[in-house]
């Protein structure tokens, strides 16, 4: 093996650069050139595949950071149509051109369930990225509890009724999960104390789709209320909750994750659907929506000084900060693990596999591989993981005893030294102030290379990564 392609697909996270990173690292030891695909499966879509060589003579370029935020290579949320093999073809072909002996793709359920029709033409596999924390089984046989395909309707948790054995969970956490938790407990630990001091209720909404990994990590935040998308809003007991909260002390912090339902089913932020690129639904504001309905329901009395319980109730989304920015340790050191193990997966001649993060009680975290179909129901659809009923207490709209053991094995040592000191030094640094901010995009863009270049006679002349 001489030769990989490497890219980078889904929305963003803070590890995607040490997952890249670790593979370079492990490309370097084991002699093979590795290409990053530029902009995710749409690089692949560009007939001119444009592409960056991350370690030219087996150097890992300089912009390669493990602790920059987002992805050099750029990202996309195009996925690969395998309904048209023409296409297929075409894009394997641009790849064979390339000399690519095997790809590796970074990113969640979108970007494996668009890996699949390449796996058939090349090695493919899948180091794992999402801060949803929802790549990944709960159980090995989770797969074989779904009896329905997966609609529109949200996914059913259907996972018995036992607590959860954490240890036996596949792939216990993505990169990029904690340093957004670590983002959003900040956000909800500030928005504390002024909900507090005016005597507000705050409603924090974080990201996560169908899956509440974020909102229940948001619970190191200590949140009155937590409301996940697995559990849905009933939305009487829910306001009954806030105003003894509200009565008790003046105020309130609720935490809901975007993609949460009520009673019916319906999503709360959703409720005109439109679809991103990938197919996924827009969601447009569930903080929002329980606000209004919140506003609606709770008494006037209850809220002195305020003249409406509209002018009461606050909503924030963390939004995309809590995407962007410098990985926590946790994140870096397990991202650049998983980036090594999937070259390690492709040069054992372990096609169509995921790299995995294991954990045991006994040997904590360790990394793993298992094939891709492992993770697909019997429809070969790769399914968001969901919070496990059993990390959830649902009476009390909070994390359950077992949630937290699973919590803890990922955050008791998310931070290391060297992220505080990196804030104490690097936030307020004066240069900051003299100079403005230097792209990486620039100077990537000296190193793009393409296969066939526009407006020229001869290809093969202008690109000296020909193989
Ligand atoms: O899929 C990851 C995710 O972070 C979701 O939690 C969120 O709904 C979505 O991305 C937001 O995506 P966009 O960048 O397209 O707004």
């Amino acid at each position: 093996m001489k030769r990989l392609a490497i890219l980078t697909a889904g929305g963003d996270t803070p590890a995607l650069n040490a997952t890249l990173h670790g593979a370079v690292t492990r490309a370097n030891q084991l002699g093979i050139e590795i290409f990053g695909l530029v902009d995710g499966y749409s690089g692949l879509l560009d007939e001119q595949l444009p592409h960056i060589p991350l370690n030219p003579l087996l150097a890992t370029i300089p912009e390669l950071d493990p602790c920059r935020g987002g992805t050099i290579l750029g990202s996309s949320r195009t996925y690969l149509d395998g309904s048209d093999p023409a296409l297929v073809d075409e894009v394997a072909g641009r790849l064979d051109k390339l000399g690519i002996d095997g790809l590796v793709a970074v990113g969640g359920d979108g970007t494996l369930n668009g890996m699949q029709p390449l796996a058939e033409r090349l090695p493919c596999v899948l180091a794992p990225k999402t801060i949803d924390n929802d790549l990944g089984l709960n159980s090995p046989d989770e797969p074989t509890s779904w009896t329905e395909p997966l609609g529109d309707s949200p996914p059913a948790v259907g996972n018995g009724d036992e607590p959860l054995d954490i240890s036996r969970m596949v792939n216990f956490a993505t990169p990029g999960y904690a340093t957004a938790v670590f983002v959003v407990v900040q956000a909800i630990r500030r928005i504390r104390t002024t909900a507090e001091s005016h005597r507000r209720i705050a409603i924090v909404e974080v990201m996560g789709r169908q899956s509440g990994y974020i909102a229940l990590g948001g619970s190191y935040g200590q949140p009155d209320l937590v409301a996940i998308p697995e559990v849905p809003v009933e939305f009487d007991r829910f306001a009954e909750r806030v105003s003894e909260v509200y009565r008790q002390q003046q105020h309130v912090v609720v935490v809901i994750g975007e993609g949460i339902v009520d009673e019916t089913g319906q999503g709360l932020g959703a409720t005109s659907p439109s679809v991103d690129p990938a197919g996924n639904v827009i969601f447009r504001g569930a903080a929002e929506a329980l606000r209004q309905r919140l506003a609606d329901t709770l008494p006037a009395t209850l809220f002195r000084g305020h003249a409406t319980p509209a002018a009461a109730i606050f909503t924030r989304k963390v939004g995309h900060t809590q995407r962007g920015g410098r990985p926590v340790l946790f994140d870096r050191f397990h991202a650049a693990r998983l980036g090594g193990q999937a070259v390690d997966l492709i040069h054992q001649d372990r096609p169509d596999h995921v790299a995995t993060l294991q954990w045991s009680s006994s040997d904590g975290f360790s990394v793993d591989g298992i094939p891709a179909s492992q993770l697909r129901d019997r429809w070969g659809v790769v399914r968001p993981r969901l919070v496990h009923h059993s990390f959830f207490d649902e009476e009390n709209w909070r994390i359950s005893p077992r949630g937290c053991d699973y919590l803890r094995a990922i955050f008791t040592d998310a931070v290391g030294s060297g992220d505080v000191e990196h804030l104490r030094g690097d936030l307020f640094d004066t240069g900051h102030l003299a100079t403005t901010y230097q792209s990486v995009n620039v100077r990537l863009a000296q190193r793009v290379r393409r296969v066939t270049p526009p407006e020229t006679e001869h290809p093969e002349a202008e690109s000296s990564s020909q193989p």
